[in-house]
């Protein structure tokens, strides 16, 4: 049968099915706009957090709310977050009357001057920061968004503990959130900020990381608080006392770095970055520069003063050798005997490891050997060069030391060296005697480039000492003991013994050594060294 269109009847149905059209998409949009409103309001909701009293309260305390924190980390409007509304599942002790959108936890990435990084914030305000099961899951899952797509992993840390209300949940949380952190261990860096309190299972996750950075005044980290402390031990101490920052830089060495508020900590933390490739298998990070790599300092030459004893600032050698004099120093304030840091070569990073005559004339002791060699092997997994500047009378005598494990801290270092197959240059300024001298990158321990200056002393001890245990019978005479002392010098006190057998590629100018050094980086950039395979080594901890 045909079908005949009366014109009439389909301009009609036309004309239904575009009002028809109109006022579905009229309905539509207008219930849409109801769904993106409620969407921003949700939203805006879970940005306040705990709500405004508690932010005012944070902010009274000087301290910066977990979202404004990223901001100031994170590249200009590069945040993305996930798992805005997740919330806790608990039921126990009136939880369940009790959900706040995003459980304490502000979790997602952004860049930091165009490079990705994950990042986790624990909201005080909300339960205290404390870590419930859905909390834990939150940063669980930017650990592994972070392992898996290879970049770094930074965590801002304000809170309680454990969720109190939760037990064993909570407890299986941490266990999963620190089992992630050691398999990210040299993959990925990872870094904590502690920007408020830090307690009980909280310590744990930062203390796996790579860099531990706080805030003075604001910020304490410790296992158990001044109240337990007073119940089991009978001692009274404050917080600040107990687990601040001046106690975590300058004696327990737990931190790497403490700044003066939020804002200073985040744009340091912006710097640090800048330095690290972002995982082991990344190129280094190259950034444009404009100091020229063969550029010579004079002033180096006359930097050593004749009297041996006496000290220099090494300092002036490192801010005189990297670009543009940039430095950032880890561990500043704790064993100053010995300066570690980041600087860069060529506008690539190199890790710096340097014996400071100024504080204990450069000594090793313990916990300069546990620095350093802490971060010597940050600098192996992550492909950094490093640049050592040795000038060290040997490892500190004593019953305080020997008590303490110097036999095994000392190791530790010798060992960091001995194992990392990054490029390796070494430059001896003065002293390098007894096993400090092996330790420190020597070409013994696989040392890539070692040059002197033309002040080095290698030897097995300096001149006084020597001469007292050679010469004991002739002790009681001055001239003689003057004359062998002159005889030791003249021998050792030079760079030229170990020159000769090739323990020193070359002595070198001092106003060369920027010079020398990114020229031996650069003939160095494709070492190929392999270690043979075992499942891992046994360092001595
Ligand atoms: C649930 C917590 C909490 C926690 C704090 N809050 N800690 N809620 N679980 N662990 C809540 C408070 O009830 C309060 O809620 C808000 O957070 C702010 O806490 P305040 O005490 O008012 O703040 P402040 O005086 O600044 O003291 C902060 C604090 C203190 C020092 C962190 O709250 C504290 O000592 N908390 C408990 C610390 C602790 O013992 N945690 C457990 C550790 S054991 P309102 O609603 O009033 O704002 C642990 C084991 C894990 O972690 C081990 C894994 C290996």
């Amino acid at each position: 049968m045909a079908v005949r269109l009366n014109p009439n009847g389909l301009l009609v149905f036309l004309l239904w099915c575009v009002l028809g059209g109109i006022s579905t998409n009229w309905e539509l949009r207008s219930s849409m706009k109801e769904v993106l409103a409620e969407l921003e309001k949700r939203r805006d909701n879970a940005k306040l957090g705990g709500g405004e009293r508690r932010i005012d309260a944070q902010h009274k305390r000087g301290k910066l709310t977990a979202r404004e924190r990223i901001e100031i980390l994170l590249d200009e409007g590069s945040f993305e977050e996930y798992d805005m509304f997740k919330t806790h599942r608990c039921t126990d002790f009136g939880m369940d009357e009790s959900h706040i959108p995003g459980d304490g936890v502000v979790a997602g990435w952004g860049t930091v001057n165009g490079r990705t990084v994950y990042v986790f914030s624990k909201d005080f305000t909300v339960f205290g920061g404390s870590l419930s099961e859905s909390h834990a899951q939150k940063i669980m899952k930017i650990q592994d968004m972070a392992l898996q797509n290879r970049a770094p992993i930074i965590g801002i840390f304000d809170a309680g503990g454990a969720r109190i209300q939760e037990g064993v949940a909570a407890l299986g949380g941490y266990g999963e959130v620190f089992w992630r952190n050691i398999q990210a261990s040299g993959v990925i860096p990872q870094i904590s900020v502690i920007m408020g309190p830090c307690a009980g299972g909280d310590v744990y996750s930062p203390a796996m990381t790579d860099f531990i950075f706080m805030v003075r005044d604001t910020s304490y980290m410790f296992v158990t608080g001044p109240d337990v402390v007073k119940t089991v031990t009978n001692e009274t101490v404050t917080s600040e006392e107990l687990g601040g920052a001046s106690i975590h830089t300058t004696k327990s060495s737990i931190a790497d770095g403490a700044y003066d508020n939020d804002v200073e900590a985040l744009l340091q933390i912006r710097r640090l970055v800048d330095y690290l490739p972002m995982n082991n298998k990344a190129e280094l990070p190259e950034l444009a520069v404009y100091d020229d790599p063969a550029r010579e300092d004079l002033s180096l030459d006359s930097l050593i003063p004749d009297n041996p004893n006496k000290p220099y600032d090494m300092r002036e050698v490192i801010l005189k050798t990297v670009d543009e004099g940039d430095f950032f120093e880890i561990q500043e304030k704790f064993a100053g005997n010995i300066i570690t840091g980041f600087g860069r070569v060529e506008g690539r990073t190199v890790g710096i490891v340097a014996n400071q005559p100024m504080v204990l004339a450069g000594v090793l002791d313990s916990d300069a050997s546990r620095k350093a060699a802490r971060f010597v092997r940050f600098c192996d997994c992550f492909n950094i060069p490093l640049v050592t500047f040795v000038d060290v009378p040997g490892f500190l005598p004593g019953t305080a030391q020997e008590y303490g494990g110097l036999i095994k801290h000392g190791a530790k270092l010798l060992f960091a060296y001995g194992e990392a197959t990054v490029p390796k240059l070494t430059v001896i300024t003065r002293k390098a005697y007894g096993g400090a001298y092996d330790v420190m990158s020597s070409k013994h321990i696989r040392g890539d480039i070692n040059y002197a200056w033309p002040s080095a002393e290698i030897a097995v001890m300096g001149a006084k000492g020597a001469v007292e245990i050679l010469y004991r019978s002739e002790l009681d005479d001055p001239a003689k003991i003057a004359d062998r002392t002159k005889e030791y010098e003249d021998r050792f006190a030079n760079p030229f013994v170990a020159a000769e057998r090739g323990y020193i590629d070359e002595v070198i100018m001092p106003h060369s050594t920027r010079k020398r050094i990114s020229r031996a980086l650069a003939m160095l950039r494709n070492k190929a060294s392999e270690l043979p395979w075992r499942k891992h080594d046994n360092i001595p901890l």
